[in-house]
């Protein structure tokens, strides 16, 4: 495929593959429209926009398992749908939902990306409208919720009251950490004695933000504690990983397996990418070689597993590559998010390789086959992810979170163009913070 964006050059240009090409600034101006409509149409405070409705069929959803329905129904508590696909309806959610952070982080990465005030003050809006999630205990996903919110507002309108609300989430989420264990819970529910899920690597960045902006290194060092381990024990011979390792009372590994993926061997798409970023994130963060190896060694798992042809990934890497099998666009744009950073740890011949593929990612979700026309697809920007195959939840259907990878690699490329570091969480050690009007 050819692959038109130049990253480093002078002219920052993303055209698409499909007939229609569009500039980055284009694209970045028609995903900013998308993120006004959805403002317009969210009905009342203390809602964020998820997803669209989706009802799949059991036959259809033990096709892509290949199990026989009877097979996994009701072990998975799916109910029994009729199959009708209903693309009418958005899908709100409050700020205990694991993807609440992720609309106003999008704002946040629009607002980066053009400098529109109206943006910056809708981001401002939502982000406020996740403060309760500072008292939260009852779930590791902490990260995402507040580090993709308040974290963005921090980077980019920094106030030393969103300092307050990073170090008590951070408090709270190193709180899911067992010392005997060595790792942070991920979930409060289910069959397990400790879930540890490879996602929980996403969360780690608060932790890391939280010591930079206290000095104090505990968050860190639990951070590296639950990289190490998860490294131990997630991961296969050759480096795809499971989604679910359980833990007993004293730290051993319980069971190992999948909720989200084909089967419990299977490189679930979404897993593969949590880790990827997780590890190049790890890097970044402390300097430690083994967490660039991991993080490379995920790379070519995914690029040697992942037989879509746009490389958009099937929404699991072992799922069947029919035409009818469905993608999960939220994995390809962390993939591209992910690589992209990546490629600036590594020799150049080898940061091209993984530029290069981010670039194909990004080229094919910027075609008019992911990205859905303006004010249609519930004002989410890209089509096409999957949330939960096994759960029959969410499949073929747009989700906020890969809205949100999708604008952070593209904020990602613009950072690298004006030389600042595609991470760009290193802006916040030693950032100083200004003194919000209540302190004063
Ligand atoms: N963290 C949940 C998911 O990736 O679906």
């Amino acid at each position: 495929m050819k692959t038109y964006i130049t990253v480093l050059s002078a002219m920052f240009l993303l055209a698409t593959g499909a007939s229609a090409q569009r500039t980055t600034g284009q694209i970045v101006s028609d995903a900013a429209d998308q993120l006004r409509y959805q403002a317009s149409r969210i009905p009342e405070d203390g809602k964020f926009p998820r997803t669209l409705v989706t009802d799949y069929s059991i036959p259809e959803v033990a096709y892509h398992l290949e199990r026989a329905p009877k097979d996994f129904y009701p072990e998975t508590g799916m109910a029994k749908h009729p199959s009708v696909k209903d693309f009418s309806t958005v899908a709100y959610v409050n700020y205990h939902d694991w993807t609440s952070g992720f609309y106003p982080g999008s704002l946040w990465l629009a607002y980066e990306m053009t400098g529109n005030e109206d943006l910056r003050d809708l981001a401002a809006k939502y982000t406020n409208q996740l403060l309760p999630v500072s008292r939260k205990k009852d779930t590791h996903d902490l990260g995402f919720m507040v580090n993709c919110s308040y974290g963005n507002a921090l980077r980019l309108a920094p106030d030393d009251s969103i300092k307050n609300v990073i170090v008590a989430t951070a408090d709270n989420l190193i709180g899911r950490f067992d010392p005997k264990v060595g790792l942070i819970r991920s979930w409060d529910w289910g069959k397990w004695n400790y879930p540890v899920i490879i996602d929980n690597m996403m969360n780690l960045q608060l932790l890391f933000n939280a010591s930079k902006l206290t000095g104090d290194p505990k968050y860190r060092d639990i951070a590296v504690k639950h990289a190490d381990k998860t490294m131990r024990n997630h991961f296969r011979s050759d480096y795809s990983s499971y989604h679910v390792v359980s833990y007993t009372p004293d730290g051993r590994v319980e069971s190992r397996g999948t909720y989200q993926g084909k089967s419990h061997d299977s490189a679930w798409s979404r897993g593969q990418a949590w880790g990827l970023y997780g590890y190049t994130e790890c890097y970044r963060e402390t300097g430690e070689k083994r967490y660039l190896d991991q993080a490379r060694n995920i790379a070519s798992l995914i690029m040697r597993k992942n037989e879509a042809p746009d490389r958009v990934p099937y929404w699991d890497l072992d799922a069947r590559t029919a035409p009818d099998s469905p993608r999960d666009a939220s994995a390809g744009a962390i993939c591209a998010s992910a690589l992209i950073e990546l490629s600036t740890f590594v020799p150049e011949w080898e940061g091209k390789i993984y530029r290069d593929y981010a670039m194909q990612i990004l080229d094919a979700l910027s075609s008019d086959k992911y990205t859905a026309p303006k004010c249609a697809n519930g004002g989410f920007i890209l089509m096409h992810s999957t949330g939960s195959m096994p759960q029959g939840s969410e499949i073929d259907t747009p989700l906020n979170y890969a809205d949100y990878y999708y604008l952070e690699s593209l904020a990602r490329l613009k950072r690298i163009q004006d030389g600042k570091t595609p991470g760009d969480w290193d802006r916040i050690a030693g950032k100083k913070i200004r003194k919000s009007k209540k302190s004063k």
